[in-house]
């Protein structure tokens, strides 16, 4: 077999890595959830979340990724054994497959939205124009787009598709994301809207705290991009002396002011144009941001900026959930790369394809079922690097990680008892709203 591609440095595996966390879920999923339940109350919760899951979890899945060097299947193999091990792993494959299917046709969404916003097609109807794109035809069209784009990048490998790309894209982010942040703030009656953010409500919380902790759980798996196997794919290509606490930390931190400056620009906007960001849902932000951008002056330009932006954050979150299928039949098969990468983006354009079509089943894809699958992932991932693995874990944690070794048997404390609690409420709580 011809040597595994790899990371040219570990700052280019962070940035991938905090490419792929920050994405969607970030600029999209975040300040819609935040909205819906309580503002600054949510936004507590979920940085709690943040700090005592979604790190401890994510240091997990890279330490079975480095570990195993393999995509999931034969990391997991080599880790555990069969069959468990690939099974788990195709679980993974799988995962990131569903994922793709629903990012693609959201991101086509957005990278419509970024074409047509220099010309402010949008302005006139949102609610209209959003309802005739968003399923249908066209939405295929642009889903299939949005596929090629992060198919052409997936295509040329790690080091020199993957990487390169995030090293330029992250950064873009970030500098448009504070560029959209300080604009809002010159913005009129942006004032209530960042009192509901930032102005912590106690009361609030004591009353929702089960309520909150649900979907901001959820929020704090997606948004890291845990459970999919697709983090333990990029740590798979790491070298053995770079240290994954650090390297976790920057990611954490990273992914989380990415989200927070992105509520920073979406709910003041909304609040300044006297719309409730809380009433109806994803789409319904979609539309609410399109009609203040239609009623602010310069809007079209604010407007492509920020649908560009969020292109970016896309694609590079894309192309990690490309990844994880292309370089499994890569490391398992023996397929090209190129090969690999047509194959599976042909098959998630017909799944892809599908969800565009089939408004219900798209909802249901992109709302409970990827909340489940990324707790049953990352579930796995615990019981393995806490129970089954505990020792080789410790190990992989200590690599490099100065004086961090000291927080390595806290850390499996809390991934063999804390999280797998956590984990398996927040599944609990996905299945009674699925109920309710
Ligand atoms: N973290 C990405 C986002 O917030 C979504 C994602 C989840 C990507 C899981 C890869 C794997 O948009």
């Amino acid at each position: 077999m011809a040597t595994r591609d790899s990371w040219v440095s570990n700052l280019g595996f962070v940035l991938a890595a905090v490419g792929s966390a920050a994405g969607l879920g970030n600029i999209w999923r975040f300040p819609w959830l935040t909205a819906e339940n309580g503002g600054s109350a949510f936004l507590v919760m979920y940085l709690l979340l943040i700090i005592g899951v979604g790190v401890p979890g994510l240091l997990a899945e890279f330490v079975l990724g480095r570990r195993g060097k393999q995509t999931p299947t034969g990391a997991l193999r080599s880790l555990i054994g069969s069959p468990e091990g690939p099974a788990l792993g195709s679980f993974n494959v799988v995962t990131t497959i569903v994922m793709l299917s629903f990012y693609s046709v959201v991101g086509g969404w957005i990278l419509r939205y970024t074409l047509v916003s220099p010309v402010g097609a949008y302005f006139g109807q949102p609610a209209q124009y959003f309802g005739q794109m968003s399923y249908g035809l066209q939405a295929v069209g642009f889903h299939l787009a949005f596929l090629a784009i992060i198919a052409a990048i997936v295509f040329f490998g790690v080091s020199r598709g993957i990487e390169r790309v995030s090293k330029v894209m992250l950064p873009a982010v970030v500098v448009l994301l504070i560029g959209l942040a300080a604009w809002t703030m010159t913005q009129p009656d942006t004032a209530a809207g960042y009192a509901f953010y930032l102005g912590f409500d106690g009361e609030y919380l004591a009353a929702n705290f089960v309520s909150i902790l649900g979907p901001a759980a959820g929020q704090a798996l997606f948004t890291l991009s845990l459970g999919a196997g697709a983090m333990l794919t990029y740590a798979s290509y790491l070298e053995d002396d770079a240290s994954l606490p650090r390297a976790t930390l920057v990611i954490a931190i990273s992914n989380t002011v990415i989200g927070v400056l992105a509520g920073l620009i979406v709910i003041p906007l909304l609040f300044s144009q006297g719309i409730d960001p809380g009433q109806g849902g994803p789409g319904a932000l979609f539309v609410a941001l399109a009609s203040v951008f239609g009623s602010l002056p310069g809007g079209a330009v604010v407007a492509t900026v920020f649908f560009a932006t969020v292109l970016l954050a896309a694609v590079t979150s894309g192309i990690s959930l490309l990844e994880t299928p292309v370089a499994t039949l890569v490391d398992e098969y023996g397929v090209s790369r190129r090969r690999a990468t047509v194959g599976v983006s042909l098959l998630i354009a017909v799944t892809g394809g599908g969800l565009a079509l089939a408004s219900s089943v798209f909802r249901f894809v992109s709302g409970p079922l990827v909340d489940i699958m990324l707790s049953v992932g990352l579930f796995a991932f615990l019981a393995i690097a806490g129970w089954i693995l505990r020792t080789e874990a410790i190990e992989e944690f200590s690599a490099g990680a100065g004086r961090l070794d000291a927080l390595a048997t806290p850390w499996v404390m809390t991934v063999s008892w804390v999280l797998p609690v956590v984990v398996l409420f927040s599944l609990l709580s996905t299945f009674t709203s699925l109920a309710g």
